[in-house]
């Protein structure tokens, strides 16, 4: 791993943080950035380096690119570059007093508490709840036929995230009123609610009546809980008897929104990851014969999937993780800069908006050999391209605000693919799909359709 430098002091010869060219007056460079982001900042790296400045309307925006870069941006701290500042469109979907609504330290307070339910021993309930969810899905496909990917991806991580995370009596609700309720909710966060979070357009009034319907359930759940006094291991029994450092017990209304806040956090950004999984090895036959080998090896004569099988998965590990690289579920992340930040020669002026984007920086040549190919073996020994540079792959993120579902999702992608080509053969029916980047988070543009047909050959698995 080759150590970093610190670029952070400033220079005496101060430069000015050379401009993207192509903005136009008043909009900037809304228009290419609206038609490709990630093609507008590669041409950015490409033509000025790690740190350059553009607009869109009237924000300036500087991306800062390549492992010094990041690690820069991933190691300001919070006063400096700001994430609260950004997400304040979170607040009416999370609710009021928790995550961006609160101070940072209180916001590593609240998920602090979730991080004992996702030891080792949860992990190894999850492994199997996971198992037995793909397989639910896969025993309700018929002998052959075609579905719709990411809608399919989708249904099964939310069946997945509410029975892991929030709480069994959730995932019984799914089909009666949760899975509705938390759709509207995701439909709150669409471009004008970025800006303004609060206009009572009708997607943010049917947004504010989901999250009162989300509350009842999950406040629903919680009394039952009480009066019963039965013990569960999950996200909501860790909030529910957690208590901040002066002793205070969380409220409903808290455990609610951040339980929501891991929700968002971690649902839609798993079911993107596994389509582009699946889509990937659809395209990759070869690759897809060693998954099924590696897993006939592992799980041949127990029959059972266990998180220790998983973690000796790597064939379906490291398609995984090329696929965190080629298609990063999240392809830039924000953060408002609160006080000049010096980089090299350069100061970042505060107001400005600062950006680093996983999409950019993972196809990076000199970081990545061929970076446009599907190869997943770039990941194995000897050459390890991830563990060349500290943040080269940053999907998950870094610093302070790094992922916590690193792991679950990971875990769960491998789940989802392992079950799945294990029963089926897959194929595109609609041909492989563009990034959709008029989204928040970038899935594949829609058609997204497979054909599937149930293999003969024996399953690795009782
Ligand atoms: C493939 C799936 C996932 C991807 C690509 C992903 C990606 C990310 C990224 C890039 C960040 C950093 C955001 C930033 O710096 O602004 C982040 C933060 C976060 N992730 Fe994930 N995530 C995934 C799954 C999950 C899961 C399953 C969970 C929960 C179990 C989760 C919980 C969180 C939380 C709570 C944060 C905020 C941390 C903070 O701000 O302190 N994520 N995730």
């Amino acid at each position: 791993m080759v150590q970093l430098r610190s670029k952070l002091t400033s220079s005496p010869e101060q430069r000015s943080i050379p401009e993207l060219d192509g903005g136009a007056p008043l909009i900037g460079h809304l228009l290419d950035f609206q038609r490709d982001p990630v093609a507008m900042l590669s041409r950015g790296r490409r033509q000025l380096g790690e740190l350059f400045q553009f607009r869109l309307g009237p924000r300036p925006f500087v991306l800062f690119s390549g492992p010094e870069a990041h690690d820069a941006y991933f190691s300001a701290p919070e006063d400096q570059l700001n994430a609260k500042a950004v997400y304040q469109f979170t607040v009416p979907i999370f609710g009021r007093g928790v995550a961006y609504d609160v101070a940072p330290q209180i916001m590593a307070e609240q998920l602090g508490f979730l991080y004992p339910a996702l030891r080792e021993a949860a992990m190894q309930r999850f492994a199997r709840i996971m198992f037995e969810e793909v397989s639910l899905f896969a025993d309700s496909l018929g002998e052959e036929g075609e579905f719709d990917l990411p809608a399919a991806m989708n249904e099964l991580t939310v069946n997945i995230a509410s029975r892991c995370l929030i709480g069994q009596e959730v995932r019984d609700q799914v089909d009666s009123g949760f899975a509705d309720a938390y759709h509207d909710l995701q439909k709150g966060i669409n471009t004008l609610g970025f800006f303004f979070p609060r206009l009572p357009t009708p997607a943010h009034r049917s947004r504010d009546r989901a999250r009162r319907q989300v509350a009842d359930i999950f406040g629903q759940v919680m009394a039952a809980r009480r009066r019963s006094g039965t013990h569960h291991d999950d996200f909501m029994r860790s909030l529910m008897d957690a208590s901040y450092s002066d002793g205070r017990a969380l409220s409903d209304e808290e455990v609610t929104g951040i339980l929501l806040t891991v929700l968002f956090a971690g649902q839609h950004t798993s079911a993107v990851l596994a389509t582009w999984t699946g889509l990937e090895l659809m395209r990759t036959p070869d690759y897809v014969e060693r998954v099924r080998d590696e897993s006939h090896a592992i799980y041949g004569e127990s029959g059972l999937m266990s998180l220790e099988g998983l973690k000796q998965q790597v064939t379906i590990e490291h398609a995984v993780r090329e696929c965190e690289r080629l298609h990063p579920p999240l392809i830039m992340l924000i953060r408002k800069v609160l006080q000049p930040m010096p980089y090299g020669d350069y100061v970042v002026p505060a107001g400005t908006l600062a950006m680093v984007s996983p999409a950019v920086a993972h196809r990076l040549p000199e970081l990545f050999a061929d970076p446009d190919r599907f190869n997943p073996d770039r990941f194995a020994p000897p050459a390890r391209e991830d563990k060349q540079h500290h943040y080269s792959l940053i999907g998950f993120g870094g610093g302070a605000h790094r992922c916590m579902g690193k792991h679950f999702a990971e875990t769960q992608i491998q789940a989802i693919w392992t079950v799945l080509l294990d029963r089926f053969d897959f194929s595109l029916a609609t041909g492989f799909p563009s990034p959709n980047y008029g989204s928040w988070v970038t899935g594949p543009q829609t058609p997204c359709r497979v054909r599937y047909r149930r293999r003969s050959q024996e399953s690795a698995f009782r």
